[in-house]
């Protein structure tokens, strides 16, 4: 695939729970300048301030089914029509449904973008029951892991003390759940993608910096360069 210019990219991280989607994304936006748009984090925002929308998606999330297409369309809509024109942005677990990859498609049309490359991380479902039973986030959202990325001092935040909290959709009955709906409702994406030639496979396996390094290179950008941010 050819390397295309940074600004303005559309990049989707693809994957089932726990390959590495929110902590791949993360990294990418901050080495790009890009914004990082996970609908997860989103959804767990409104949740946590009690809006409607929150309190909508909260038995969704509960037991481990998607929120509604409409529901989600709108929210990245909107969020997206805030963001500066032209800033790149990395999609982390949106889209998650074919009506959800369609509307994207028309979003991004209207403003003359496309998706330009769409990573799928992929990894066994061993590795993934271990990488979620042992993720613990910050209050503000950032992601350790027990086994993986433990934090300086156990059950904290490096940064800012507060104590990490074990997700409330990472009960194991809930992450079969998840994974189930995953093979079902997502996994339809990768054809989808796949069809369009912009669908790209990235081995999530390996530590947290090889699979960084496999993703730049899958976004054509080479590993080690970073981009100011706009
Ligand atoms: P969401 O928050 O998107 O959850 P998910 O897709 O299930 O993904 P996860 O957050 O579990 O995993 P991840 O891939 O981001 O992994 P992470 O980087 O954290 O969605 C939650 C819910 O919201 C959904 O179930 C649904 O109800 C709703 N929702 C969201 N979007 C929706 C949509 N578009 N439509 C409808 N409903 C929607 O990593 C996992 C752990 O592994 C961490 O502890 C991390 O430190 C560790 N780790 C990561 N990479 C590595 C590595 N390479 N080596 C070792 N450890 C690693």
């Amino acid at each position: 695939m050819d390397t295309i210019p940074p600004a303005g990219r559309v990049i989707i991280l693809l994957g089932s729970p726990g390959v590495g989607k929110g902590t791949q994304g993360i990294r990418l936006s901050r080495t790009m300048g890009w914004a990082h748009v996970s609908t997860g984090d989103l959804l767990r925002a409104a949740l946590k301030a009690g809006t409607a929308l929150g309190l909508e998606a909260r038995r969704f999330m509960e037991a481990g089914e998607l929120v509604p297409d409409d529901v989600i369309v709108d929210l990245v809509r909107e969020h997206l029509a805030a963001m500066p024109s032209g800033r790149g942005v990395v999609l982390d677990g949106f889209p998650r449904t074919v009506p959800q990859a369609e509307a994207l498609g028309a979003v991004l049309a209207e403003e003359g973008r496309r998706v330009d490359r769409v990573v799928l991380l992929e990894a066994g479902e061993e590795v993934l029951v271990k990488r979620i039973s042992g993720r613990r986030s910050s209050p503000g959202g950032r992601v350790y892991n027990v086994h993986f990325d433990p934090p300086r001092r156990a059950g904290y935040c490096d940064d800012t003390g507060e104590a990490l909290i074990h997700r409330a959709d990472d009960q194991p009955e809930t992450v079969r759940k998840r994974l189930a709906v995953y093979h079902e409702a997502t996994a339809p994406l990768v054809g989808y993608y796949d069809a369009g030639g912009v669908l790209v496979r990235v081995d999530g396996e390996g530590d947290i910096a090889r699979v960084q390094a496999a993703l730049l290179e899958a976004v054509g950008v080479a590993h080690g360069s970073t981009v100011a941010s706009d």
